[in-house]
């Protein structure tokens, strides 16, 4: 997509590019990731196989430019793909989002050309796997206070040492952006952000984090024990690491809105089919006010979701141009579609009844999927108190 395009008013029509890559990703989503999203579920599998070929045909970099080895679209184009690759498994759009949104978005907004022509490109490629890494086991929200340390050496090189936690990708990853404090003195100010080969010593994956739901999306701690980073990898500028990894949050968010979107149709999908099959007291359950009333709600939240996102997917596009932060706009598409996924996989069970609680069908799944989304990448308090300090100018 032609960035001279971009920036000129916003619009939500759908370009014929448009169609096509929602298509495309609904198409993939229904021939190779429908028939196994229940069974790595169960298992935990991380699922290499769809990953590596959702690789392939550029979803892992959909908003990369083809000059960098991506697919070169806008991030309405990404948030359409991901839609419907989490209408049928969160697990598969949790690994796409942090690809997309945390890993290529920062390497390519704050990475030097050597930095993105070796990391940027292979994850892009679909070759490796990109991880994001914020967390510690006592900083979560309040991501500033992190313990991990990186200590410059004489030759300019750095030595990581700490605990990063919920860590999505960690089993697997091949490239992590690491945050870790240069100067603890400074506050947010003293922290870094570096490009961790996850191969070399002095990184160990730890333990697995045995979750909820997005079951197969692997997610566990990661150890940095000495771990040696060359001056040449670390992303931006000294101290510039709390504002790389707020802005790759930022693009993050919108990511993890579209995911809750698709967990949102997904469960509205389930129950508009239960209730027009299922009877009860001698009439389809949808003939019931009671339940239309349930659906009515659903529709329009799912609908004002969408409409919150694509506002925030073309503010992102158009800051390509204007360079405007789109901080507010993220956080409220997030916070409310992430909001509507938890409302509508709950009722979607409860419309269900005893089947809604079954493994035999995938609602709970919905239901287990939808959680998630209203903690990472900012709880929905951290998003509220984002969209609110920014109304009131207080930042
Ligand atoms: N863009 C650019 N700069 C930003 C920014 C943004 N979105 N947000 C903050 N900043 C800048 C501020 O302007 C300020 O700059 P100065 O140094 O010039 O003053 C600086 O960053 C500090 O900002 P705040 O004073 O607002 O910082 P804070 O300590 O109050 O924290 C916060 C703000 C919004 C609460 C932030 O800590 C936050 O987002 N917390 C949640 C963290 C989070 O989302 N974690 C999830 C990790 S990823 C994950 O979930 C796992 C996974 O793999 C998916």
């Amino acid at each position: 997509m032609d960035d001279s395009t971009v920036g000129q008013g916003p619009s939500l029509e759908l370009t014929p590019e448009h169609r096509m890559i929602r298509d495309a990703a609904r198409d993939f989503a229904q021939a190779e990731i429908a028939p196994i999203a229940a069974h790595l579920d169960e298992t935990g599998e991380f699922p290499l196989d769809t990953i590596r070929k959702m690789g392939k045909l550029g979803f892992m970099a959909l908003e990369v430019p083809e000059s960098e080895g991506g697919a070169g679209m806008d991030t309405l184009a990404y948030v359409l793909a991901l839609e419907e690759i989490c209408k049928v498994d969160a697990a598969h759009g949790t690994i796409m989002s942090v690809n997309n949104s945390l890993v290529c978005h920062a390497l390519l907004k704050f990475g030097t050309p050597a930095q993105r022509s070796g990391f940027l490109r292979p994850i892009a490629a679909g070759d490796r796997i990109g991880a994001y890494s914020l967390t510690e086991p006592m900083s979560g929200s309040d991501a500033a206070t992190m313990k991990t340390r990186a200590v410059r050496q004489a030759d300019g090189s750095y030595v990581l040492t700490g605990r990063k936690s919920w860590v999505t990708s960690g089993p697997v990853a091949d490239t992590i952006i690491v945050f870790a404090m240069t100067d603890p003195e400074a506050g947010h100010r003293g922290i870094s952000a570096f490009i961790v080969d996850a191969h070399q010593p002095g990184l160990i994956r730890g333990k697995h984090e045995p979750k909820l739901g997005i079951r197969a999306s692997a997610t566990s701690e990661i150890m940095l024990d000495g771990y040696r980073c060359p001056a040449a990898n670390r992303l931006g500028a000294e101290g510039e690491g709390f504002k790389i990894a707020m802005i790759a949050l930022d693009a993050g968010r919108i990511g993890i809105a579209a995911q809750a979107l698709g967990i949102a149709e997904a469960a509205f999908d389930a129950a508009v089919g239960y209730a027009r099959e299922r009877e009860a007291f001698g009439h389809k359950i949808g003939e019931f006010q009671g339940l239309q009333f349930q659906i009515a709600d659903m529709k329009t939240d799912i609908e004002a979701a969408r409409l919150l996102i694509m506002n925030a997917a073309l503010a992102k596009t158009r800051a390509r141009v204007t360079g405007e932060r789109y901080t507010q706009q993220a956080s409220m598409a997030k916070l409310f579609a992430s909001e509507t996924a938890m409302r509508c996989a709950h009722r979607a069970v409860q419309i269900h009844g005893g089947m809604g609680y079954s493994k035999e069908l995938p609602v709970e799944r919905y239901f287990r999927d939808a959680k998630i989304t209203e903690i990472y990448e900012g709880t929905s308090e951290i998003q509220r108190m984002v969209i609110a300090r920014a109304a009131l100018g207080l930042r």
